[in-house]
């Protein structure tokens, strides 16, 4: 990947002030890390996680709840259970999500003596997570670029992706699911929950696409292609039926690595 934001980038000098990464050495040192230029360039709604203020603010459930329309819970809910029931072995989620996702995967994790790995392209995202999960000692976060992911090969009993493909662009969406499909154990599970293409009775049908184009717009890309499409060329096969949510606005797809 090429597609690099410079080290010495303004953008990603504030979204680096007051991160508690820049005091860890090797590969998590804040300082020398840099993200994919699309997140704090090309993304209208970058600084809603890259900037430790931001994630003050936006680190609210109801805040949460409501961008996601009232289906916060039914998402968290339906993604977990996908994952399971079985949370023993190695967890990867892959991108941080605000809210008590990481928490109450990392509880059920626990339970299970497993271990989960979460891994997110922004500091502040990484000093986040860190500080929600602080009690969960089965939790090892790490920045990481999703699309080119610092495991081994077939390292994972399952993989997690919580609303991340619609922040990502056609070739970094791409790579995201080749990595998770690499670093999966044969027979092992990836669930992934994001936008879809909502009803045609649906207001939000005609009300979100503008919306989107101004604060997602790599978003759009959900709205108009199945998702099966993304996953095209993967070793992975679909393991339980397509749902979806809220008059098909959200949806939730379980495969499984072939
Ligand atoms: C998973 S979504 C969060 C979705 C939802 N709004 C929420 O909070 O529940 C956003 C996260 O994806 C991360 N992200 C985007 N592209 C990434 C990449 N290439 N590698 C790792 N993390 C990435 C962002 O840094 C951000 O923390």
């Amino acid at each position: 990947m090429t597609d690099r934001i410079s080290a010495t980038h303004p953008l990603l000098i504030s979204a680096r002030r007051g991160s508690e990464c820049e005091s860890l050495g090797g590969a998590d040192n804040a300082a020398r890390w840099t993200p994919p230029a699309y997140l704090l360039e090309r993304s209208p709604s970058w600084w809603a996680y890259a900037h430790p203020i931001s994630v003050r603010v936006f680190e609210r459930e109801w805040l949460i709840n409501a961008i996601l329309f009232g289906n916060y819970d039914r998402l968290r809910r339906a993604t977990l259970e996908a994952l399971g029931p079985d949370y023993s072995g190695r967890t990867l989620q892959v991108a941080c999500a605000y809210g008590g996702f990481t928490p109450e995967l990392a509880q059920r994790v626990g339970a299970a003596g497993g271990s989960l790995d979460v891994i997110d392209a922004l500091p502040a995202q990484i000093d986040n997570v860190r500080r929600k999960a602080a009690e969960h000692p089965c939790v090892r976060a790490t920045l990481m670029d999703s699309a080119a992911l610092d495991f081994r090969e077939r390292a994972f009993d399952r993989v997690v992706m919580f609303m991340l493909l619609h922040e990502q662009p056609e070739e970094w969406r791409r790579r995201t699911i080749a990595e998770a499909a690499r670093v999966l154990k044969l027979g092992g599970r990836l669930v992934a929950t994001d936008y879809a293409r909502p009803d045609w009775r649906h207001p939000l049908r005609y009300l979100l696409p503008p919306a989107l184009a101004l604060l997602e717009p790599f978003a759009l890309a959900l709205l108009r292609r199945p998702i099966e499409s993304f996953f095209a060329g993967a070793p992975l096969r679909f393991a339980a039926p397509h749902r979806t949510f809220f008059g098909r606005l959200y949806q939730l797809v379980v495969l499984e690595k072939i």
